[in-house]
């Protein structure tokens, strides 16, 4: 009831969709988020005062539902990158009854749009328990969990009406994004230059995430071919595989189009046996350290027949365009900052095949915007 009310109140101003309205607002929403907790000047992040010491935690325990786990998911490719700092991820249905052994003085990370879904909340309430510094990134600040947490990292999305989330997910990178900034510089193994450097990548996200949108067309063409599959096959490797992921989810709960996320390494090890030219292959496939690997993974499922649909950057694009069907090239970007922009193009996707299918686009079958029951 109180997002039908809120949703009442903030009108989608002439977009179609929430959701699409929701997309637009990327590029601002990554650029509220950043101010929040980067110092411009100085370029520098600045965190809020935390009741504990970041330099002291030896490891980080992370949890969260959906989309928001997806985020996580990058997060930790960050935090074991950049900070150091082993990881333990899960889902929050299953953390909450892992009881997994935790050292005290541990951080608990969660992450929530809403603040409210029970396993996130139950699973906060059990690190608690086992000892850890709670720090939830959230978007409604004035939620259940932000009352338990022992620090909030806000994510300045505003309010997010459709269900399927979209804005809230770049901004909960963005709050990752610097969390991990202050980790690494907390521990010694980022220096103020590398720093000045990811915090100009990061502030170079809005104008860069506005270009996105000029790539429209071609993701609309990208989206004829995937209207018409029963079902399509994700890939990324290394932090594109939660992008991955994330596509492959919004593309089921907005479309009813069966999706599957695979690591692209993992693909040989069973999902290449579904590949013909009725299964769509969509790849996201950035210019870096991971391209190489991607591109020849991609060879592979061309060579079955697989019809590749590619997200990349301009530095990627000339080599895809050698073998796939359409590519999506958004501006090259720090391999850091890679999956924020990355992320844009693939909700798109599934927002353009909706509008093919006809669905209800902000009010998915079987969805809710917030899950409170177990
Ligand atoms: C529901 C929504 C998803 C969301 C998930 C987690 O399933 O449909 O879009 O990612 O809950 O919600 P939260 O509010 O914890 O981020």
């Amino acid at each position: 009831r109180l997002t039908a009310l809120i949703a009442a109140s903030v009108g989608k101003d002439g977009y179609r969709h929430y959701m699409e309205k929701e997309l637009h607002e990327h590029p601002v929403v990554i650029g509220q988020t950043l101010q929040r907790l980067i110092d411009p000047a100085t370029r520098r992040v600045v965190m809020p005062d935390l009741p504990f010491d970041l330099a002291a935690v030896q490891r980080v325990v992370l949890t969260a539902c959906g989309s928001a786990f997806y985020a996580g998911m990058i997060g930790r490719y960050w935090i074991e990158q950049y900070a150091r700092l082993p990881v333990d991820i899960d889902v929050a249905s299953e953390m909450r009854y892992r009881n997994p052994p935790l050292t005290r003085g541990g951080l608990g990370l969660l992450i929530s749009q809403s603040g409210e879904t029970a396993d996130t909340l139950a699973a906060l309430r059990g690190m608690r328990e086992a000892g850890q510094h709670i720090v939830s990134v959230l978007n409604v600040e004035q939620s259940t969990m932000a009352r338990e947490s022992d620090a909030v990292l806000g994510t300045v999305a505003g309010p997010e009406i459709s269900v399927a989330s979209t804005k809230a997910f770049t901004a909960q990178l963005s709050v990752l994004a610097c969390l991990t900034i202050a980790l690494g510089r907390a521990r010694g193994l980022i220096g103020p230059a590398q720093e000045e450097s990811m915090v100009t990548n990061l502030l170079d996200l809005p104008s860069k995430a506005t270009e996105v949108f000029e790539r429209h067309d071609e993701i609309r063409r990208m989206a004829t071919i995937v209207a018409d599959a029963r079902d399509v096959l994700y890939l990324g490797r290394g932090a594109m595989f939660p992008v991955a992921l994330e596509g492959a989810l919004k593309l089921k709960e907005i479309t009813y189009i069966h999706a599957e996320a695979y690591a692209a390494g993992e693909m040989k090890h069973g999902p290449i046996s579904l590949i013909d030219n009725t299964v769509p292959v969509v790849a996201t496939v950035p210019s870096g350290p991971l391209f190489e690997k991607t591109l020849s993974n991609l060879q592979e499922a061309r060579a079955r027949g697989g019809r590749l649909l590619v997200f990349t950057d301009m530095a990627g694009a000339p080599r895809l365009r050698e073998i796939a069907e359409c590519v999506v090239a958004i501006p090259t970007v720090d391999e850091f900052v890679a999956p924020i922009l990355q992320t844009i193009p693939v909700q798109i996707l599934a927002y353009e095949v909706a509008l093919l299918k006809g669905t209800d686009v902000d009010q998915p079958r079987n969805l809710a915007k917030s899950v409170t029951v177990e």
